[in-house]
């Protein structure tokens, strides 16, 4: 089988751990790098933990690059109340023993794509600074990104405010500046990231497993835990899961081509994703593609299925 070389950038919180447990686990792709970025956590928690997840699932092979310690022009927000303050909701796992990469996230992204001519797949599970780092400053990557995969935005509603998604709130010009680069974008809302979540039966079940990967997902996920109780949600969405899941099963998700420019400016606006999907409108720009539906009895049990191999 051809595996899909991806290249995955994090802003590794709980939910962005599990995406990396899933990936080291899929068989179709290839993870050919890793960059952090600060989101829910600062960018040296960011980096900390995406190589200590990657050495605690046998995977120290992967090379992670850290990048932006802040969004593009405006302060950073980070997320604790979720995330804690380790950006591991508190879990301690053992310190990756990999060789410390010096160069940044935005170079070696470029320097990947250059060498994969044409067939890299970016997935960005956290703020989009590095991404639009490297547009801005190599801009000849846009044409040597295959597609870029996102979790990100909303078509409807939010989760910091009543319009915006975290990841695109703490950096909207950084996702605007993606948005416009002319990279093929499949986005991963909120739309369909909160129909894909591990009810509590199924979180018991994977922290059930016994082993040093479920051990990470119980501990660190304690305080997720609590506050999606808190806000009366079905459960714990693993937003960061769905590009990387998509990329091995598409066929589980169901989206729309559409354009979607991001709101940079405005108080209660700032950070919304603004679709055409619904309206006789269409934007110029369309070359973005809004998922809506996951088949979510098949993505959780992939998810438990990855945490029950290690
Ligand atoms: C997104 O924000 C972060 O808290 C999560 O890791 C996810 O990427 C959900 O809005
Ligand atoms: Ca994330």
């Amino acid at each position: 089988m051809k595996k899909i070389p991806v290249w995955i950038d994090t802003d590794t919180g709980v939910d962005d751990a599990v995406a990396l447990v899933l990936a080291s686990k899929l068989e179709e792709l290839d993870i050919v790098g890793v960059s952090a970025v600060a989101g829910n956590t600062s960018l040296e928690n960011a980096f900390r933990n995406a190589r200590d997840v990657l050495s605690l699932v046998g995977r120290e092979d992967v090379k992670v690059y850290a990048g932006a310690d802040r969004p593009l022009f405006i302060k950073l927000f980070t997320a604790e109340k979720v995330h804690g303050s380790n950006g591991l909701g508190g879990a301690i796992i053992p310190l990756s023993k990999a060789e410390i990469e010096k160069d940044k996230a935005w170079d070696s992204l470029y320097e990947k794509a250059k060498e994969l001519k044409g067939e890299l797949v970016v997935c960005a599970v956290g703020p989009l600074t590095n991404i639009a780092t490297a547009i801005i400053k190599h801009p000849d990557i846009v044409d040597l990104i295959k597609e870029l995969d996102i979790m990100g935005g909303a078509l409807i509603g939010g989760n910091v405010s009543p319009c915006a998604e975290f990841n695109i709130y703490t950096d909207p010009q950084a996702a605007e500046t993606v948005f416009r680069s002319g990279i093929k974008v499949n986005m991963f809302g909120l739309d369909v990231t909160e129909k894909a979540y591990l009810n509590d039966e199924d979180c018991v079940q994977i922290a059930s497993y016994g082993n040093k990967v479920s051990d990470l997902f119980r501990d660190s996920n304690e305080s997720y835990r609590a506050y999606q109780s808190k806000m009366k949600r079905k459960g714990l969405c693993e937003h960061d899961s769905c590009p990387i899941m998509y990329l091995a099963h598409p066929e589980w998700f169901e989206g729309h081509e559409c354009g979607i420019y991001v709101e940079t400016q405005g108080t209660i606006t700032f950070g919304k994703t603004v679709s055409d999907l619904w309206t006789d409108y269409k934007f110029e720009d369309r070359h973005c593609k809004a998922f809506l539906e996951v088949d979510r009895e098949k993505f959780v049990e992939a998810i438990k299925e990855a945490y029950r191999s290690f």
